[in-house]
């Protein structure tokens, strides 16, 4: 009976393909960026598409709630008490597209190039809200849908979810549920199905340095009025010692280290230098010392500049003393680093380098811890077992550098630990210019989800 059901929706949803294509395609032009106030309208829009689309494939109760950020969509299909209850996690934010000179289509007009789709949110994460749409439209279309089914997408994932706690503890009831599925994660490569058991958090800071009251001619003032820029570059040139160690104080003290066997069977997954020279182009690697690839980019947490600027940066030459400097630093934290305590730090480094002749400022703009599921995550069973029907092979697992803070809200205020997966690509330059998604990998993606949908 199973088989017959998961055949009459993989029929359903080739033959239906181009529809549903097309309506994916309106979905990614809707500029949702949830960085910037002046999407708050895209972002509104993006949302009433869902709510929208929900009703339409027959979900009982769809309702885009408030909050004090962008609102959450959230939707019920229920039919039977026996049977489990799938929350399924989604965002249908995205990042900014910059630097837009660089895309070779405009990221909002979505534009198909040899197998790959290309526009921002193609792979993070609209195509993997569209994949669990298309298996849910195909299924509700041809048959029976007997596992009870809740949504939740969220308007703010990239912006490191402010709302969402609050949610999560408002509607607790309401989004009670027996597993979570969560697909904003990804494969490790087209023909290999992956599962992601942990995923580093987050500590996201902006720094400004300050220095005289305006920008100042480098001749007359140069000597005597400190450069907030040279401070600026001095005092993150600190951040890091010759061993790529991070040098806040107490940075590792919660530093949760792999057992061997973790390490061992992190190796057996295929993520090694190569892997990372040929996916960024870089000419060599770096990192703290004595780790492997796999290990410093899931296991082990860093700090990064994520933007810097100061004074003049137009073209050609300018003399001048920048008035202020300004860097966006993140920290990216694993188990079991907690973000305040990492703030605190952050706080007592800057307090003990940076000069009395500038003044500083510290925004905190986000925090988040990492998570790190249990052996026995509900579902992941048979989700495996879906994706080893559709490509034939066991699911890898894997640790993810990446962050969903949903993930550890959600343990902690629901719970309940999610299955983290995903059909987007190494490669497919998510958060960069010229965002793709894989096509056939997506599609292969939908037959699972449909698969792991009728195996209730
Ligand atoms: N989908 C990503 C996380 C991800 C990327 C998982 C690649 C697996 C593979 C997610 O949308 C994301 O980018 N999250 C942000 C969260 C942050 C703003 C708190 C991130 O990791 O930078
Ligand atoms: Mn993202």
């Amino acid at each position: 009976m199973k088989k017959e059901s998961i055949a009459k929706a993989i029929g359903y949803y080739q033959t239906e393909y181009e529809g549903l294509f097309q309506e994916f395609i309106d979905f990614l032009k809707i500029p949702s960026i949830s960085t910037s106030d002046k999407h708050k309208g895209d972002i509104l829009t993006a949302s009433e598409f869902l709510v929208k689309k929900l009703n339409d494939i027959g979900f009982d109760r769809v309702e885009a709630i408030q909050t004090d950020g962008h609102p959450i969509v959230f939707g019920e299909r229920a039919r039977d008490p026996q049977k489990p209850t799938i929350l399924l996690y989604g965002h249908y934010d995205v990042q900014p597209p910059d630097p837009i000179a660089e895309w070779v289509s405009a990221p909002f007009e979505p534009q198909v190039r040899d197998d790959y789709l290309f526009a921002r949110g193609s792979s993070d994460m609209k195509g993997q809200i569209w994949a669990l749409i298309s298996a849910l439209q195909s299924i509700l279309e041809t048959g029976d849908l007997k596992v009870n089914i809740k949504v939740l997408f969220e308007g703010e994932e990239e912006i490191g979810s402010p709302s969402l706690d609050k949610f999560l503890e408002d509607y607790k009831d309401t989004l009670k549920c027996d597993l979570v599925l969560n697909t904003d994660a990804g494969m490790l490569a087209e023909d290999k199905p992956t599962v992601t058991y942990a995923l580093r958090g987050l500590a996201y800071f902006e720094l400004r340095i300050k220095g005289p009251k305006a920008d100042l001619h480098s001749g007359l003032f140069g000597g005597v009025i400190d450069n907030p820029a040279n401070v600026l570059c001095r005092v993150v040139a600190k951040m890091h010692d010759e061993k790529g160690r991070v040098t806040l104080p107490g940075f590792y003290d919660r530093v949760r280290p792999l057992s061997k066997e973790e390490s061992e069977s992190l190796a057996q997954i295929g993520v090694d230098e190569a892997f990372y020279l040929s996916l960024s182009g870089a000419p060599a690697l770096s990192g703290e010392e004595g780790f492997e690839p796999i290990e410093l980019t899931s296991a082990r947490p860093t700090l990064d500049i994520n933007g810097i600027y100061s004074g003049y940066i137009d073209e050609g030459a300018k003399t001048i003393i920048p008035s202020y400097a300004l860097a966006k630093i993140s920290c990216r934290l694993v188990p079991d680093q907690n973000p305040d305590e990492i703030r605190q730090s952050m706080i007592k480094f800057l307090e003990k380098h940076v000069p009395n002749t500038v003044d500083w400022e510290l925004d905190y703009l986000s925090g988040a811890p990492a998570y790190l599921a249990e052996d026995d995550v509900p579902g992941l069973k048979l989700f495996e077992n879906a994706l080893e029907t559709i490509w034939g092979k066991k699911p890898l697992k894997k640790r993810e550098g990446g962050s969903i803070p949903v993930a550890t809200s959600m343990k902690e205020i629901l719970g309940v630990d999610s299955i983290i997966t995903g059909f987007g690509l190494p490669g497919d330059q998510v958060h960069s210019p010229n965002e793709r998604m894989h096509l056939p990998t997506h599609k292969n993606g939908v037959k699972a989800l449909i698969n792991f949908f009728l195996s209730f």
